[in-house]
């Protein structure tokens, strides 16, 4: 069971929650809580209702395919352009003119940008990457900065029916080439850098060592398209390497859509699993729309007429897939798009975009509003955050302190707030409060959005009793739902599906309480969640043990007050290496580890010790590391071979904290 039972207590009977305002229910797009029962009674019809509402440039006339569990199809004999969904269909109801995205760059420069302009940029792009070959199919990486270019590249991939894998531009040269290599894109579209805490963040030279590793794998690459932005040098390899910005003039803004079956593969995510290998989460096009639209509408109450939303995602993450583009696009909704980071220059930048773009719907993460609660009130005081009517959350468990900060300053003690509990896999919102009809509770997530049924079992699939920690799973397949793990389909199967049958093990803890409201405890896995990121202890462990000096190394996921978990390392260097003294360990080691696999897996500390403690199967035990990491008394130790290791390494935290 999961280390983290018990971070969130189950809500005190008593402690206060938070009813929709009548004005809001009154205008809120879902106001008839029957519409649980409706979707519940008939779920594919539900869902079947909801996709009707995109545009099928052939009907479906299947709803769900469940023929050959865990492998669903939704809506399988549809066609449907993924990318004329989000944008021509919106141009031809006159809503041209409606601003897609109000840019803002972190250096201060602005663009707005049209549905009309942005279909017809997505266009002229769409005709370049059929100039570069780009065809149904393909695959087409992406390792851009948070730029409207990249969500033109996104788009433009979708329109061909090919593929695209957007890499997180915090990954590494070592991450970008292992997620090239594994979906074998045969195209890279990237920046020349982006701008970031106040510099430019190179991305092309990071391109360029990524394509000149030895992997022995044959490079599937054959272009380089580079967006100029940073302004950096960047060195351009002759015949491989395009500018974007030269490429373009020679297309033009014509460009018709073609209708791809339903389950044709609109992106891989790569995610971290349990193993060091990333896994490629593989999303398709009908269901996948029709759920993120749909959830997006209903859980943040969307008004497109009205509403200027802004998800601070990147769209590295799929949160920035699916929230800042699939599903708010679909909607027709205008949203913010920024480029930086919170604290450029100060941390008054995002309520400043907020009071300038009139921002309706804000959507960010527990870690990024805890930033802020430390920083303090008076900052975003100062700005003009009343046009601020829901706010959202996600990538953690948002702790009720928070919740409550978040409501009052930022929310005006009125918002509601909607705690979104879903995953890379889920590709939507699973778990979700409906502003109009839910009567919030601090620190949960409270029902299962229409149409969608979860339940929280113990290790044999039985339902454990209410108040009781479980384990979170999904009862029936979603339109949104993975289809495989890029090219493996077996781990597919073993990683989600080998322990409860058909129904979809998440990984996750959970709790229903009295009410059958949903309390997510954390996962129960070797994932950790670091700032809402997902990162695997295995993953930094073999980092580290690549590492020349390493001999062995055990990592662990720590509470931290701002980032939730923190990457906590133990290593063991080699007795016979000169390179590496235990004073200078810590410092090289995390830099190490950035480079191996990006900034975000940086470990917060990295203690050297001389035997980590393992069972006597040799079985390292991470949750007494664990407990040493967070300072707490060390558990049961009766099963170590070497009851004295836990001791030595308790005292060397604990000199350190
Ligand atoms: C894991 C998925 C989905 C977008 C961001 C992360 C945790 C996510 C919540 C929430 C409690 C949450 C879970 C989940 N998680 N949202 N609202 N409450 N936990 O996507 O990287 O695929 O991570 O994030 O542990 O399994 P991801």
């Amino acid at each position: 069971m999961s280390d983290q039972q018990g971070t969130i207590e189950s809500h005190p009977l008593g402690a206060k929650t938070y009813p929709p305002s009548p004005e809001f229910r009154a205008a809120a797009n879902q106001q008839d809580p029957s519409i649980y029962w409706r979707a519940a009674e008939d779920p594919e019809a539900y869902w079947a209702e909801q996709a009707r509402k995109l545009r099928w440039t052939k009907p479906f006339t299947e709803i769900l395919d469940w023929s050959n569990p865990p492998f669903a199809k939704w809506f399988a004999d549809g066609e449907l352009n993924v990318s004329a969904n989000c944008l021509d269909r919106h141009v031809e109801a006159g809503l041209g003119d409606r601003v897609a995205f109000h840019f803002e760059g972190e250096p201060g420069d602005t663009r707005t940008i049209t549905y009309a302009e942005l279909t017809a940029e997505v266009k002229r792009a769409a005709n370049m990457l059929t100039s570069l070959g780009v065809q149904q199919g393909d695959r087409v990486a992406i390792y851009m900065p948070m730029i409207p270019e990249t969500v033109i590249a996104m788009l433009a991939v979708a329109r061909l029916g090919a593929t695209h894998s957007v890499v997180f531009g915090g990954f590494s040269a070592e991450s970008l080439r292992s997620r090239i290599d594994d979906a074998a894109a045969k195209l890279v579209i990237t920046a020349d850098g982006g701008f970031r805490k106040g510099r430019v963040s190179a991305l092309k030279p990071t391109v360029d060592d990524a394509l000149s590793l030895d992997t022995g794998t044959e490079l599937s690459v054959e272009h380089v398209l580079v967006v100029e932005r940073g302004g950096n040098d960047v060195s351009m390899q002759e015949g491989r390497d395009l500018w974007w910005h030269e490429e373009i003039t020679a297309f033009d803004a014509e460009h018709t859509a073609k209708g791809f079956p339903a389950e044709n593969p609109l992106f891989i995510l790569y995610t971290s699993g349990t193993t060091g290998r990333p896994k490629g989460i593989v999303h398709t096009s009908g269901g996948y729309l029709t759920q993120t639209s749909t959830t997006h509408r209903d859980a943040f109450d969307l008004k497109p007429e009205t509403d200027v939303y802004w998800c601070t995602a990147d769209v590295g993450w799929v949160t920035g897939h699916s929230y800042a583009v699939y599903g708010p696009l679909a909607n027709g909704t205008t949203q913010v798009l920024y480029e930086g980071t919170p604290d450029t220059p100060d941390w008054g930048r995002w309520w400043e975009i907020v009071q300038k773009y009139g921002v309706t719907i804000f959507y960010t993460a527990p870690t990024a509003i805890r930033a802020c609660m430390k920083v303090g009130r008076q900052v975003p005081e100062q700005y003009d955050l009343s046009s601020i009517r829901v706010l959202g959350s996600v990538g953690e468990p948002i702790n009720p302190e928070a919740w409550r900060w978040y409501r009052e300053v930022i929310g005006a003690g009125s918002a509601p707030i909607v705690d979104t509990w879903w995953q890379t896999e889920t590709g939507a919102f699973m778990i979700s409060p409906l502003p109009g009809l839910t009567t919030l509770k601090p620190g949960s997530a409270q029902i299962a959005q229409p149409g969608i049924a979860v339940n929280v079992v113990d290790d044999a699939g039985n339902p454990v009793e209410r108040g009781q920690g479980g384990l979170l799973i999904v009862e029936r397949p979603w339109p949104s739902m993975v289809r495989t793990i890029w090219g493996d389909d077996q781990r597919f199967i073993d990683t989600y599906w080998s322990k409860f049958g058909d129904r979809y093990f998440a990984g996750d803890g959970a709790r229903l309480d009295e009410d059958g409201d949903v309390w997510l405890l954390g996962r129960v896995d070797d994932v950790m969640n670091v700032s809402g990121h997902r990162l695997s202890t295995a993953e930094i462990e073999s980092a580290l043990v690549e590492h020349h000096a390493v001999a062995e190394a055990a990592v662990v996921g720590a509470d931290d007050e701002t980032t939730g978990q923190a990457v906590v390392a133990f290593v063991i260097l080699k007795s016979q290496q000169h390179l590496l003294t235990p004073e200078n360990a810590e410092g090289e080691l995390k830099k190490h580890v950035a480079s191996q696999i990006g900034a975000i897996a940086r470990p917060r500390q990295i203690f050297v010790v001389s035997e980590l403690p393992k069972t006597r199967s040799g079985k390292i035990m991470r949750r007494l590391l664990k407990d040493a990491a967070e300072g707490r008394e060390v558990g049961d130790t009766t099963t170590l071979a070497d009851t004295m290791v836990m001791q030595t390494i308790s005292d060397r935290v604990r000199a350190e904290r």
